[in-house]
């Protein structure tokens, strides 16, 4: 963090970083953003996460632009063990379904993702917090395949175990740019 003391009052944040319920990792904003990784096998499931860490974290969440400006997001603290069960429950038939489609011996780049991806699926309800996201919308015929997208997202919210994360493999950058033309 740099010294916030130091900044024209103009650009002081109106959220007081200092006040903070959880310690703050010190990182740019350039490594904060490419070393946050999708974490599964070193999630912290003993460290508990309290209600407070997950209110600030949505408040600064809050502050992503909406269409319109509608907001119309909502989301559901899941804390209840027996609630947590549920939901892992529910989130492992899906996974199933959806990995049993795959075979990573065809696609070896995808072992790695789906190795992890069912370590979470089997210790979902042992994460601390679960987070599910849900927008309201007018209309409720939407075709299936828009729900999970649109209604809701499970995030599983934990400490991570260690937070020496890197910047990940992704397509080169010149095979996805286009300047002024497809
Ligand atoms: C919209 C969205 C939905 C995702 N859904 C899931 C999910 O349901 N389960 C899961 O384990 N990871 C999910 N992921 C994580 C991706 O699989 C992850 O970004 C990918 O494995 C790359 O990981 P990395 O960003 O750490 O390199 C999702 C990511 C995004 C952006």
């Amino acid at each position: 963090m740099s010294d916030v003391d130091a900044r024209p009052a103009t650009l002081k944040p109106t959220v007081d970083v200092r006040t903070t319920v959880t310690d703050l990792l010190p990182l740019n904003p350039d490594e904060l953003l490419t070393t946050t990784r999708t974490v599964r096998k070193r999630l912290d499931l003993e460290r508990p996460v309290p209600v407070e860490v997950v209110r600030e974290a949505l408040e600064v969440a809050l502050q992503a632009p909406s269409g319109s400006n509608k907001q119309k997001w909502h989301w559901l603290i899941v804390t209840d063990p027996e609630l947590k069960k549920k939901v892992a429950e529910y989130y492992a038939a899906s996974h199933a379904a959806y990995t049993g489609a795959v075979d990573p011996a065809e696609d070896p780049s995808r072992a790695r993702i789906v190795s992890s991806s069912k370590h979470l699926a089997q210790v979902m309800g042992d994460v601390p917090v679960l987070v599910i996201g849900a927008i309201e919308i007018d209309e409720d015929d939407l075709p299936a395949g828009n729900q999970a997208g649109l209604w809701g997202s499970l995030l599983p919210v934990a400490y991570t175990k260690g937070t020496d994360f890197k910047p990940a493999p992704r397509k080169d950058l010149d095979s996805v740019i286009h300047l002024n033309g497809w």
